[in-house]
């Protein structure tokens, strides 16, 4: 008799949903964790703190700038060790809120480090050393990622530091060079920069954020160019010393040619995340992975019976809502039902001022794959409210197909695009035309009149102005 229906190791946000889709369902379930908190990634070092500090450097940054053009005065002044605490606050609610929803469904939280220890069985390493062996019908993995490293440049978390180190820097850089300008960078970058910072961002490719459509890209560089943050691009970093006034950045073009040298008082690097399964055991029980680590996986099983696989540890986008997404649909088969992800509708947001969110194929995709497309798109400065909010950056652009009209992809950057991008999400979800959003009526006036309007450009029938 197994002691347990399901075992999930990893407590972030694949690990803590389907340990709740489980106890829902009334499998009896175990969440093996490692960190002293619940929430992963997300929680605790990820997507909550970096969007506290975000919200909180964009009051700051509005009122030390653009109040005045509201018609307020202010003299704002920042105290970061309070910004911090509230952030802390936030992220400490969160994880306690996890541990709550555990009790109320009845899954069990092991505190350790989980590791596959032969068929059915979990073996999990407490802090304090001692061991124990978890028995279970079923078994999934959900340890998440880590940073990427970069050979030359390594993280101390104290001058050279990492996302996580980046979320409590305790003070403001006086030049902050961040390498990679992914999505890390843009947004921690555009935090340091709001708080004061000069910062630099040096980039390998010759363009930023390199899976975006690239429309949406150049507007966003332009903007946050615009802003005072500085990018070099087409360039590699080959090294970094600790100096003492700081850190001494070596710098070649990525193409070849003369090095150069950057100095700068903090260095982030953000050049990517890696699959995390230190100690996990996946060799010993044969589970397949490829060449870049990642898990593999066939709808969540991977190539061992019993043994399932979700969220950043497998292929596909590195997001808190694809884990969770996967985390529900795997629960929902290893109890017999019918679990389903659409990796189509997945969206994908940049918490910058503006925001960029997307969702669904890029223009470049559409051509590399020979799909015959029509383009609807709009601007938010022919957009009322977003005119009067003196917000009027940014455009909403709408891909469908032109033979069918169904919409294919959906491209914005704006302020709170992140909130309106779940409109075209669910419009994808059921396989709308841009007319059925086109004919759709939306409240006036609304910055989500935009989405509207882009879709009446793909017939040509954009009205407002
Ligand atoms: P994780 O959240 O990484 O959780 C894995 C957990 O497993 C960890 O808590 C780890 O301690 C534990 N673990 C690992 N090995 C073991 C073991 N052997 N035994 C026990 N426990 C183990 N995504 C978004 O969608 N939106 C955002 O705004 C966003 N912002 C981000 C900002 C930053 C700075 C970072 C770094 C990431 C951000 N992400 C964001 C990505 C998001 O955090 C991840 O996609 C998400 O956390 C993945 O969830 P997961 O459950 O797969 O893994
Ligand atoms: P990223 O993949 O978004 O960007 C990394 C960037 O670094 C790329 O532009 C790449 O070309 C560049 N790069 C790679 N090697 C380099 C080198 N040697 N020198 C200079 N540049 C180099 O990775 P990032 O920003 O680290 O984020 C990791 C993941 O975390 C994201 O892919 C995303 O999945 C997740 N995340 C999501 C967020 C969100 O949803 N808003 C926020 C933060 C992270």
């Amino acid at each position: 008799m197994a002691e347990y229906d399901v075992v999930i190791i990893g407590g972030g946000p694949g690990g803590y949903n389907a340990a709740i889709r489980a106890g829902q369902l009334g499998l009896r379930a175990a969440c093996v964790e490692l960190r002293g908190t619940l929430g992963g990634t997300c929680l605790n070092v990820g997507c909550i703190p970096s969007k506290s500090l975000l919200h909180a450097s964009e009051l700051y940054e509005l009122a030390v700038k653009d109040f005045a053009g509201l018609g307020i005065d202010v003299e704002a002044k920042l105290n970061l060790p309070a910004m911090m605490k509230q952030k802390a606050e936030s992220v400490g609610q969160l994880t306690k809120g996890i541990e709550f929803l555990f009790k109320k469904n009845k899954v069990d939280w092991i505190k350790g480090a989980g590791r596959l220890a032969g068929p059915g069985k979990v073996e999990v390493t407490a802090p304090d050393g001692t061991v124990l062996i978890l028995e279970t019908k079923a078994i999934v993995i959900a340890t998440g990622s880590e940073p990427a490293p970069l050979p030359g440049v390594s993280v101390d978390q104290g001058r050279i530091v990492d996302s996580t180190g980046a979320l409590d820097l305790p003070e403001v850089p006086k030049h902050l060079v961040v390498i990679g300008a992914g999505v890390i960078g843009l947004e921690l970058g555009s935090v340091w920069r709001r708080l004061g910072a000069a910062v630099t961002v040096v980039e390998f490719l010759d363009r930023i954020t390199p899976t975006l459509d690239g429309d949406t890209a150049k507007t966003l560089q332009r903007t946050l160019t615009k802003q005072g943050m500085v990018f070099k691009l087409g360039a590699k970093v080959t090294g970094a010393t600790l100096t003492n006034k700081g850190v001494t950045l070596n710098i070649e073009p990525a193409a070849g040619g003369p090095a150069e040298t950057l100095e700068a008082d903090y260095v982030l690097l953000a050049i990517g995340r890696r699959p995390f399964t230190q100690d996990l055991g996946l060799e010993t029980a044969g589970v397949t992975v490829d060449r870049r680590g990642f898990i593999e996986t066939h709808h969540f099983a991977t190539n061992v019976p019993g043994i399932y696989a979700i969220g950043d540890v497998t292929q596909g986008p590195m997001l808190a809502h694809k884990a969770e997404d996967e985390a529900v649909a795997c629960i929902e088969v290893i109890s017999g039902k019918a679990g389903h992800v659409n990796y189509a509708v997945i969206p994908n947001v940049i918490y910058t001022f503006p925001e960029v969110a997307a969702v669904g194929a890029t223009e470049e995709e559409l051509k590399a794959d020979g799909v015959a497309y029509k383009v609807g798109k709009f601007p938010f400065s022919a957009n009322s409210r977003a005119k009067v909010n003196h917000e009027a950056e940014g455009f909403v652009k709408v891909l469908a197909d032109a033979n069918t009209d169904k919409i294919l992809g959906v491209h914005m950057i704006g302020p709170d695009v992140s909130e309106m991008i779940g409109e075209y999400c669910v419009a994808m979800e059921f396989g709308a035309s841009s007319e059925d959003v086109a004919r759709t009526c939306h409240p006036h006036p609304t910055r989500s009149e935009a989405l509207r309007q882009a879709a009446m450009g793909v017939e040509g029938w954009t009205m407002q102005v």
